[in-house]
């Protein structure tokens, strides 16, 4: 039978009469991929640079990856969590094992991960409240910060854009500047309950957090008998080169939240805890009906073992070093590249003008990038690139770069000087 030809006019315009109108998509509609190449309606390929937002670590269509979706859809894709199943054991097994924690619980997606994560710190506070004492119920976030949609997870995010319309959110929140230990250590006491932080933040443009931030965080919660959540979920299981970004650090958290990558774009996540903090968990407290399914956790229990078999974080370390090198080339030579940020295939390049034109231009030459906060191309390719698509992606990227420059010089926005913006709140107050 012949393949029917699709309609990507006509699939954009359905969209606009049936769907909410929450994104702003190109007109582009995505048929197949391969590897870290995906392929539109109109037969264009492009090199997939963004990974569906971090989520497919192994591209496209990895052979593994589908033999197991086959495999498992072919036997029970859902049994609920009122029975067992054989794979959720072994998959919390090796999250334990990676995490050096000891608990899991499964979700399904990154947002129900950072609601159980809260959920899970304000259960120990309620735990070990001294009887007649309120419980700890604050909780302290940072600023730049981003940890999803759900209300709990909007809490504790940041960006008053995605906020406001939904107040009033969770109460008992506050925000910490990023890295200023004196911030934290004022907004610190003892009715904290958790201090959540994502390691790299990654919606916010790929700022690093310190060390000593890190550990002074560590320091307060064990202090006081708080939580410390490590937001893993863009940043987690691979991408820094790490199995965890949280593991530049010294200290260990208690709690890690995780998603995007974690069954190869089925939807799975999962928080995983310390016996310590866990063990407030009891039948009943917390549950899911989807979460934790025999197809996702298969899926995922192969995705960790095809990191560890191809040696990926190995792949993303130096793939990682070379498309760093070849952006600071270009930082070099374009004015009005400020900073590139990241480690491994976490990448940002700061700019000092809109960052739109330049995904429009990467586009246009194949390429799947993305911006963030306006000015931050953000670029989160596969754990499985090869070095001939780095300097693929290096050439094209180039190339929209002058061409956007060009661009942005004939409507007169210009390109302002560079200045390193390694902390988000500078950036702010340059703007
Ligand atoms: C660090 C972090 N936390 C939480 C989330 C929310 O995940 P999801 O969109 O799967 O709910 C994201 C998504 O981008 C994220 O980057």
């Amino acid at each position: 039978m012949a393949k029917k030809k699709i309609s990507a006019a006509k699939i954009c315009a359905e969209e606009s009469r049936y769907l909410m109108s929450t994104y702003r998509r190109p007109p582009i509609v995505f048929t197949h991929g391969r590897g870290c190449r995906l392929h539109d309606s109109q037969g264009r390929e492009y090199l997939d640079f963004l990974g569906g937002i971090a989520v497919n670590a192994l591209g496209h269509a990895h052979p593994r990856i589908v033999r197991v979706i086959r495999r498992e859809a072919g036997r029970a894709t859902h049994v609920s969590n009122l029975f067992h199943n054989p794979y959720q054991a072994p998959l919390a097994r090796k999250l334990a094992a990676w995490s050096g924690l000891d608990r899991v619980f499964f979700t399904n997606s990154g947002s129900e991960s950072v609601e159980g994560a809260l959920k899970l710190a304000r259960a120990y506070a309620h735990a070990k409240a001294t009887p007649g004492v309120a419980p700890k119920t604050r909780i302290l976030a940072l600023e730049n910060s981003f940890h999803g949609r759900t209300m709990g997870a909007l809490s504790v995010t940041h960006t008053p854009k995605y906020r406001e319309p939904f107040a009033p959110l969770i109460p008992g929140v506050e925000f910490v500047r990023v890295n200023d230990v004196a911030d934290l250590d004022a907004k610190f006491d003892s009715t904290v309950c958790a201090v959540i932080i994502e390691p790299i933040q990654g919606e916010g443009g790929i700022y690093p957090i310190s060390e000593e931030f890190w550990q002074r965080a560590r320091d307060l919660t064990i202090e006081h008998g708080a939580a410390l959540i490590a937001d893993e979920i863009q940043a987690g299981l691979g991408r820094t080169g790490r199995r965890f970004a949280y593991q530049r650090f010294t200290a260990r958290p208690d709690i890690v939240t995780v998603a995007k990558p974690l069954a190869s774009g089925l939807p799975l996540g999962a928080f995983i805890a310390s016996n310590e903090f866990a063990s407030v968990f009891s039948p009943g407290m917390h549950g899911s009906t989807f979460g934790g399914g025999p197809l996702v956790c298969a899926t995922a229990l192969e995705f960790l073992s095809i990191i560890e078999d191809d040696d990926l974080l190995a792949n993303v370390q130096a793939r990682g070093a070379e498309l760093r090198a070849g952006l600071e080339k270009a930082a070099a030579r374009f004015e009005f590249i400020r900073e590139v940020r990241g480690e491994g295939l976490i990448v940002g390049v700061d700019l000092a003008v809109e960052g739109a034109p330049f995904v429009k231009e990467a586009l246009r030459r194949g390429l799947l990038i993305n911006c963030t906060h306006d000015h931050i191309l953000r670029l989160l390719p596969p754990f499985i690139i090869r070095q001939r698509d780095v300097a693929e992606f290096l050439h094209k990227f180039e190339s929209a770069l002058a061409r956007g420059a060009k661009l942005a010089k004939q409507s007169g926005a210009g390109t302002s000087a560079k200045a390193s913006h390694s902390q988000p709140m500078a950036l702010a107050a340059a703007r």
